[in-house]
């Protein structure tokens, strides 16, 4: 392999690391930055995309999972969609010490959906209806 050949292939290999927003959910980003009043500037945008797509897929397939009974709840996108789940857990945790609870919130996924026979938001354990979106 020539040189030239070898450093092409090179920069290829760098150019597709780039996290490359998928045009199909454009209309999906805009209705959900929308609907949450997300603002991001130009460098902020392009990564919390890459992490929002990333839990659309997520979701999506677990969704199709779920239909193959392999769980027993179905996931939605909510306010949470541009967070990893570190950060899903860092904000759980501070909420926690916040309110001086004791003992742990079951946290399946920040985008579990709630169990239509248990209200756990009459337990607190969960955020109000509006942001289940
Ligand atoms: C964009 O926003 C991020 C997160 O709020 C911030 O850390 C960064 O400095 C901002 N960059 C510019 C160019 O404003």
């Amino acid at each position: 392999m020539s040189p030239s050949i070898f450093l092409n292939l090179l920069c290829l290999g760098i150019a597709s690391a780039v996290p490359k927003a998928d045009h199909g959910l454009d209309a999906q980003w805009n209705q959900w930055t929308a609907t949450h009043g997300k603002l991001y500037n130009e460098t902020e945008e392009g990564w919390r995309r890459a992490v929002w797509e990333k839990n659309v897929k997520m979701i999506e397939l677990h969704n199709q999972e779920y239909s193959q009974g392999k769980h027993s709840f179905t996931m939605a996108m909510n306010a949470f969609g541009d967070m990893t789940s570190e950060e899903f857990r860092q904000m759980m945790n501070g909420l926690q010490h916040q309110k001086h609870r004791k003992g742990k919130v079951f946290q399946e996924s920040p985008f579990a959906e709630i169990p239509p026979s248990v209200d756990w938001r009459k337990k607190g354990y969960v955020t109000p209806v509006k942001d289940q979106v």
